[in-house]
């Protein structure tokens, strides 16, 4: 507050820069000072309180902007919180439903396993059972092959039917214990089973041991017979080795097969009868047809369900089996103690091709038996001798055989039967020697032989 006597317009100017809020003339001081230092005094209390809101102002709105920036970082720390949390989550749930989709294969996977091995089980349960009940009904017939699974099988299919059955396969392969197999299962099995090799005998006579005859139906027929197919009323004829059966008496086997009647050597009365007939041959028949050696009708009566008994070398896999089955028959029999069999040798048997079959096998079996000083097995010379000629190819195999009955027919003048006679010595039955003569083709040379002597 400046008092002053008089003021100019600069003056005033100059005082009010530096900081007067007011003047007061001299003159005019009683009326005015109280009231001008008043105005001054409510001034400077207005600006006073007006600064100290402005302050007080300015700190609430720093507070609130504190506030504001650390509610901020909360909020910004909680969402990336929550955003790492939602990832976690997000990652759980991704490796959960990747657990679960392969779990879900592995599932599918197993369970179709599952129902394979179900099947499989099933398939293995039927066949166990078959095989069980094979086991039980062919006791005595030795082997595993699928070879003999398979005759065993069609054996088991026909046996109950009345249907003739025609058996084939090589010498020795077991064709009669396949047809005495399927009589045993047939309904008729309480009968006995007939047999008749055809082989055996000659034609007038095996004529009468069919059909029999009446006391005087030929010369030398001084007793009345009863013929197998009157035997075998009511059972099974087993016609063995059908392919020897002379022609002549072809057309009276068809008809007993046809119609199953006959009559009696010497007799007109037809006989009636009831024979289911089975049929076995070491020939091809169809061959025989061809050449005129059998009759075409009667080998289609006889086809009529055929099964082949497959050769031993083409089932080696029942060798090792047999082998140990006749081992123990004959040591058993022979009173002696075999505990075991040297691998070679039971290498080299099951290397042998075996032209004779089991029959062969079990030849040999019971003569290495009857050789073995010890309680291990050793193959006798014999067979590893013949084996290395007999390995070849079936023609070579077939050649060899023929020399070799050859070579056994002019050393005992070709007598066949007896002790001394070729089929002893070859350790095969007389009418299967002369099955396989007729088969090599060897007949014809005996029958060509016999002329020779009598030119020389
Ligand atoms: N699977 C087998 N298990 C046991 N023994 C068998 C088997 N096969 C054949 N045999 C035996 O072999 C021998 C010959 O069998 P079988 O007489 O049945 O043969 P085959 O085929 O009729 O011979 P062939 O044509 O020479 O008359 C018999 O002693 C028989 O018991
Ligand atoms: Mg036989």
């Amino acid at each position: 507050m400046l008092v002053t006597g008089a003021i100019s317009e600069d003056h005033a100017i100059e005082i009010f820069t530096q900081g007067a809020k007011d003047y007061v003339l001299k003159t005019r001081l009683q009326q005015r000072l109280v009231p001008a230092v008043r105005r001054a005094l409510a001034e400077a209390e207005e600006q006073r309180a007006r600064r100290q809101a402005e302050d007080e102002l300015r700190k609430a709105h720093r507070t609130l902007e504190e506030r504001v920036r650390i509610r901020t970082l909360e909020l910004e720390a909680e969402i990336s919180a929550r955003k790492k949390i939602e990832e976690a989550l997000q990652k759980a749930h991704d490796s959960l439903e990747q657990q679960v989709a392969e779990r879900t294969i592995e599932l599918q996977t197993a369970l179709s396993e599952i129902r394979a091995l179900k099947d499989q089980l099933e398939a293995e349960n039927i066949y166990f059972r078959q095989e069980t009940k094979m086991k039980h009904r062919f006791e005595h017939i030795l082997g595993q092959s699928n070879a003999l699974k398979y005759v065993l099988y069609r054996a088991e299919q026909v046996a109950s039917a009345n249907t003739t059955v025609l058996i084939l396969g090589e010498t020795g392969t077991g064709k009669e214990l396949i047809a005495s197999a399927i009589h045993d299962m047939s309904p008729r099995k309480e009968r006995p089973l007939i047999t008749v090799n055809c082989a055996a005998l000659p034609g007038n006579l095996i004529e009468s041991e069919l059909f029999g005859r009446e006391k005087g139906a030929f010369t030398g027929a001084d007793t009345r017979q009863v013929g197998r197919f009157e035997i075998a009323n009511g059972s099974t004829l087993c016609l063995d080795e059908i392919g020897e059966l002379p022609l002549e008496l072809q057309a009276k086997l068809l008809r007993v097969i046809q119609h199953g009647e006959f009559e009696r050597l010497g007799s007109s009365n037809t006989i009636k009868v009831d024979v289911r007939i089975l049929a076995t041959t070491n020939r091809d028949l169809e061959e025989e047809v061809r050449k005129g050696r059998f009759r075409q009708d009667l080998y289609y009566r006889l086809n009529v369900f055929p099964i082949t008994v497959p050769p031993l070398r083409q089932r080696k896999e029942d060798i090792p089996l047999m082998v140990r089955a006749f081992i123990e028959r004959y040591s058993r029999k022979l009173g002696k103690s075999i505990t075991s069999i040297q691998k070679e040798t039971m290498k080299a048997l099951q290397d042998y091709p075996w032209p004779g079959n089991v029959r062969e096998l079990e030849n040999v079996i019971e003569r290495t038996v009857i050789l073995c000083t010890g309680p291990a097995l050793r193959l006798a010379d014999k067979l590893e001798i013949s084996s290395p000629q007999l390995t070849s190819a079936a023609r070579t195999l077939e050649e060899t055989e023929r020399n070799y009955i050859l070579k056994i027919l002019s050393e005992t003048r070709w007598r066949i039967e007896g002790k001394d006679g070729a089929a002893a010595i070859l350790g095969l039955h007389r009418s299967t020697l002369r099955a396989r003569m007729h088969k090599l083709g060897i007949v014809r040379q005996e029958i060509k032989k016999e002329p020779k002597p009598e030119s020389d």
